[in-house]
């Protein structure tokens, strides 16, 4: 008999569903494994008001397997025009948090916010209505180092933020810095990060070394080896301020394997199987379950799932490539590679 261990059914609590066509492969590859997702809104044009967001859960339900419960939780967009009127309308039509894009920081990022001073009465909005703010925490100045960007953002927004809003949610997205872990781990119970499966596996190495990967190219980059081991120590320490967010983030293959590659590794496929190799090989299998299933679900005031999933120990190897309905290829994160863990189905 495999070696088998069984855990309350994970939550994604950070991922990109793209819109259209592009719905009849992701929601089912994270319905696969996971009970709820928070939505990313950066779509072109993004989701920047409550109407937009429940026309936009209404495609991602349509796109769900037959018998399927899986339940997307939406988020907004902040511009620089977003009032706290918008916050309250979100929080009536069920959004349950915001997301703030430094303008130009990523993926679809070019209408977000180009000045954070603005954003004050949004930020006592979301204090009054509860919802939660989520961040990508990266300074957009050309003058800065790509691989500084997240501290200096943590030095020069982040701590000011935290300090002014103390009763603010706040979730650190897809960190990637020993100075992110120490920045969460220093803060009040109101401030978590999420941690993806590509920053837990891999650092720079494998995105330049022999030749330039792109299908490990994200935003925020792979940073050097020091601080992959740091976010393994946060995952192991079981510490409930670090939880599962895979930043799952489709691109096709021909604009990943470019002159001017996308930032994004689709992860759907092997997502919780990917975690579970990172935990099993840090020995802490133990903490999967609280990472993946509990501690989000808990900071954003969810209830836990009572469901469960089964993950056996049995090798299976990534696709290589997945087909979209419009026929184009995504180059799925890990393809080709061999996982230890599969999803009992
Ligand atoms: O690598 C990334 N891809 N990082 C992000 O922040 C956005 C995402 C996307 O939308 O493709
Ligand atoms: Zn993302």
């Amino acid at each position: 008999m495999a070696v088998s261990i069984e855990i309350n059914t994970p939550d994604d609590w950070h991922l990109h569903f793209r819109d259209g066509d592009f719905l009849k492969e992701t929601v089912p590859a994270t319905a696969r494994c996971f009970q709820r997702a928070i939505v990313m809104p950066n779509l072109a044009p993004p989701v920047t008001t409550a109407a937009i967001a429940t026309e936009y859960k209404a495609r991602i339900l349509a796109a769900r397997p037959a018998n399927s419960s899986f339940t997307p939780l939406m988020t907004l967009y902040l511009t620089n025009d977003t009032t706290a009127q918008d916050i309250r309308d979100a929080k009536q039509a069920g959004v349950v948090a915001v997301k703030l894009y430094p303008a130009g920081a990523t993926t679809n990022s070019d209408a977000a916010v180009s000045d954070l001073s603005h954003l004050d009465p949004v930020f006592e909005a979301l204090v009054e209505e509860g919802l939660l703010l989520l961040i990508h925490g990266e300074v957009t100045n050309h003058d800065v180092d790509i691989f500084d960007r997240e501290k200096l953002f943590i030095d020069r927004y982040l701590r000011d933020i935290t300090e002014r809003f103390p009763a603010l949610k706040i979730v650190f997205e897809h960190i990637t810095t020993k100075e992110a872990v120490e920045f969460v781990s220093g803060s009040s119970e109101n401030v978590a990060a999420t941690i993806t499966p590509q920053h837990l596996l891999l650092n720079r190495n494998d995105l330049l070394v022999g030749g330039v990967q792109p299908h490990n190219y994200c935003l925020p980059v792979l940073k050097r080896n020091i601080h992959q081991i740091a976010l393994q120590e946060a995952v192991a320490s079981g510490s409930k301020k670090f939880f599962l967010g895979t930043d799952s983030a489709p691109h096709e293959q021909h604009r990943k394997e470019s002159a001017c590659g996308c930032a994004g590794c689709y992860s759907a496929w092997g997502a919780i199987e990917l975690y579970a190799e990172v935990f099993d090989s840090l020995g802490v299998l133990d903490q999967l379950e609280g990472f993946a299933s509990h501690y989000g679900a808990d900071f954003y005031n969810l209830p836990r799932n009572t469901t469960t999933i089964t993950l056996v120990k049995e090798s299976w190897e990534v696709p290589t490539s997945i087909v979209l309905p419009n026929g184009n290829n995504i180059v799925p994160f890990f393809a080709g590679k061999t996982l230890s863990w599969r999803l009992h189905s």
